[in-house]
């Protein structure tokens, strides 16, 4: 198993195609879900999402990684850094099980992100969005050094964006 990154608490690694049910696990809690645009998923959801999602962002050597405690090896949820084709962007997530909010893990691990996309992928800006109401998730792209840029809908949801400009002598 290859670690791609490695904080104070955390460590990353991609996943497999023998990580379905960590995702089915996640996605099963409706508060974990409530601002993301899915719900529970099932088996066959999870290997399309596997197959087709995440699995492929790693040949750009980015996408959303599995996370887990250095502490005790307990998965814990995924962040990372998603190409949007469409838009041509870098969007940086994170999903976490709720046990594990507040205690600023997921500030640590977007941290560890946006400090990856700017010095190894050397990528010149991440963008982060969030619902408007998902407040603990704005949190997190604020502590992350995202700035805000814009309110807009996107799949019929109100959401603030947020950008990381990497340029010289900024950020
Ligand atoms: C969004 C999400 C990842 C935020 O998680 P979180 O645990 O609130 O965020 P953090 O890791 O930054 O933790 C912040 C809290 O930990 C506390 N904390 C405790 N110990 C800490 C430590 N050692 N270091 C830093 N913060 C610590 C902070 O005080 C902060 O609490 P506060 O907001 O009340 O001040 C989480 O709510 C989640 O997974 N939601 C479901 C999926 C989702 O919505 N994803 C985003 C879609 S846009």
């Amino acid at each position: 198993m290859t670690r791609i990154l490695s904080t104070e608490r955390l460590y990353f690694r991609e996943f497999t195609l023998k990580d379905i049910e960590l995702l089915i696990d996640l996605n099963s809690d409706p508060e974990v879900t409530k601002y993301v645009g899915e719900g529970a998923i099932e088996k066959t959801e999870a290997v399309r999402l596997l197959n087709e999602v995440i699995i492929p962002q790693y040949s750009n050597k980015m996408g959303r990684w599995a996370v887990y405690l250095r502490s005790n090896n307990e998965f814990i949820g995924w962040c990372g850094i998603k190409h949007l084709p469409s838009l041509n962007e870098y969007d940086l997530g994170y999903r976490f099980f709720k046990k594990h909010w507040g205690k600023g893990y997921a500030t640590e691990a977007s941290k560890a992100v946006v400090e990856y996309g700017r010095n190894i992928l050397k990528l010149k800006e991440i963008v982060g969005r969030a619902s408007v109401d998902n407040h603990n998730s704005i949190k997190v792209l604020e502590k992350a050094g995202l700035k805000f840029i814009e309110e807009g809908f996107e799949h019929g949801e109100k959401i603030k964006k947020f950008k990381s400009a990497f340029l010289p002598g900024i950020g």
